[in-house]
């Protein structure tokens, strides 16, 4: 019995949710801590597809306890239509729990959201436009409105009121937009009638599972590079995707968390805008994307494709404590004549192999490649490490070198049981 953190090593997509779902069938509790419906966790069992914005991976299993942590932040309306959509699909949402702590996506925070990006112009972030960063503003600066506030109705109603004042100030007076009015309040009580049943005090649910030796498992958003305290800033999300952010967003201890496993695919992938030093402008850039079909699961943008940068796994690693990685989307490597790993970044001449702080000083880096020869064969049926094509076993052997982490796992398909285990 083990508590496990996953996390995303590279910047997001990189397959959590597939690798989340093969842990949660052995496991009691799953965890969502940080971040919100700008995750989209894709899922793939018994031919269906399902993709999880908020609900945590693990609701497939009835079994599982799925747990909405405190660091997340809850659109109310977007949950409420995972549940109907996942129970019109005979999935059952009784096991899940929501946090009394965590914060409240408020329609301003959509508005705020559309209008900072639209004024920053072509410096914008490309974020998921789902009134993320505005969430958690009004959380740093102590004026959100959490789940349990929007459990009492005149509490909710006063906060909203007083908020949407501001808020309105802003909208209009900053950014020439339309004010809100205030309609959503009676919307929002609607919701908060429906969520009811699921609110409770996660901490103790998660601290308890964990005293008593149950299998947890923590599903991480976003990715090592989204990190808002050491990723690719201001080019990042507005929380802590990293597997400290996991104490911090589940309320749990970091002595209470045994392994630390990390997910990568087999090359790099980015959606929205930010430096991205092995981004591939090329054919091989659109055969990638195409092969492995990398368009956002939440927002539907064509991700930005490149090479493995082994750069930033090993940052990964570093900063997240990572104890194993997870390689998902071999398959997808196929067919390519040369495969390319990134082995640290070339800089005024000067080579640097670890990931700088400052995007100016990235700016002057152009990767270092070392090649390695590709593998034609089709490997989604493989499930023995051992039945890899040659070339395959190296790449995955090089990148273990590299980033001095042992590989655990191999994704080969979007399938539940498409997986090497070694
Ligand atoms: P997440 O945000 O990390 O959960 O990842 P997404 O679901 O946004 O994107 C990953 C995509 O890759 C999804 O469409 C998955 O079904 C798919 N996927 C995951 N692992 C594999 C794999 O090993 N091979 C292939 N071909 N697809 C995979
Ligand atoms: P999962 O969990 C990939 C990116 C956005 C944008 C930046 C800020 O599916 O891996 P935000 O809306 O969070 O303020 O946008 O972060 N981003 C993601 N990219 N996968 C995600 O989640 C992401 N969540 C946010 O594209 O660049
Ligand atoms: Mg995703």
């Amino acid at each position: 019995m083990a508590s496990r953190v996953i996390i995303g090593s590279q910047w997001g997509d990189e397959g959590k949710g597939k690798t989340i779902d093969i842990y949660a069938q052995k496991s009691d509790v799953v965890v969502r801590s940080q971040g919100g419906n700008n995750a989209g966790h894709t899922v793939e069992a018994d031919g269906q597809v399902y993709k999880l914005h908020l609900i945590p991976s693990g609701i497939l299993n009835p079994e599982t306890v799925c747990v909405i942590g405190p660091g997340v932040v809850i659109d109310p309306k977007v949950i409420l239509e995972e549940i109907d959509s996942l129970e019109a699909r005979g999935v059952t949402t009784d096991n899940l729990k929501i946090d009394p702590r965590a914060h409240v996506i408020m329609p301003y925070h959509i508005e705020l959201d559309g209008l900072s990006e639209a004024a920053r112009g072509k410096t914008d972030i490309g974020t998921t436009k789902r009134g993320i960063g505005p969430c958690y503003m009004d959380k740093s600066e102590r004026s959100g409105i959490r789940i349990c506030d929007l459990m009492d109705s005149n509490l909710f109603t006063q906060k909203s009121l007083r908020n949407l004042e501001l808020k309105n100030k802003i909208i209009t007076l900053i950014y020439g937009g339309k004010a809100l009015d205030d309609s959503f309040i009676k919307e929002y009580l609607g919701y908060a009638d429906r969520l009811r049943k699921y609110v409770e005090d996660t901490t103790c649910l998660v601290y308890d599972a964990i005293k008593a030796g149950k299998d947890v498992l923590f599903e991480g958003a976003q990715g090592t590079l989204l990190d808002l305290s050491i990723g690719t800033y201001p080019y990042v999300t507005s929380s802590y995707p990293i597997s400290g952010g996991v104490c911090i967003g589940a309320g749990i201890g970091p002595t209470m968390i045994d392994e630390c496993i990390g997910i990568a695919k087999a090359y790099t992938t980015r959606v929205g805008k930010g430096p991205f030093p092995t981004e591939l402008f090329d054919e091989i850039g659109d055969t990638i994307r195409e092969k492995g079909n990398e368009y956002g699961t939440t927002t539907g943008r064509p991700r930005r494709c490149g090479w493995l940068d082994a750069v930033i796994l090993k940052f990964s690693v570093r900063t997240s404590g990572l104890t194993s990685l997870v390689l998902n989307k071999l398959d997808t490597m196929s067919g390519l004549e040369t495969l390319k790993i990134c082995t640290g970044y070339k800089k005024n001449g000067e080579i640097i192999t670890e990931f700088p702080a400052s995007l100016e000083e990235l700016a002057l880096c152009k990767p270092v490649y070392e090649e390695m020869p590709g593998f034609n064969e089709d490997v989604t049926g493989i499930r023995e490490y051992d039945k890899l094509p040659e070339n395959a076993k190296r790449y995955v052997e090089r990148i273990e070198q590299l980033c001095d982490v042992k590989i655990s796992m191999i994704g080969v398909g979007p399938g539940r049981d498409q997986n090497i285990n070694r």
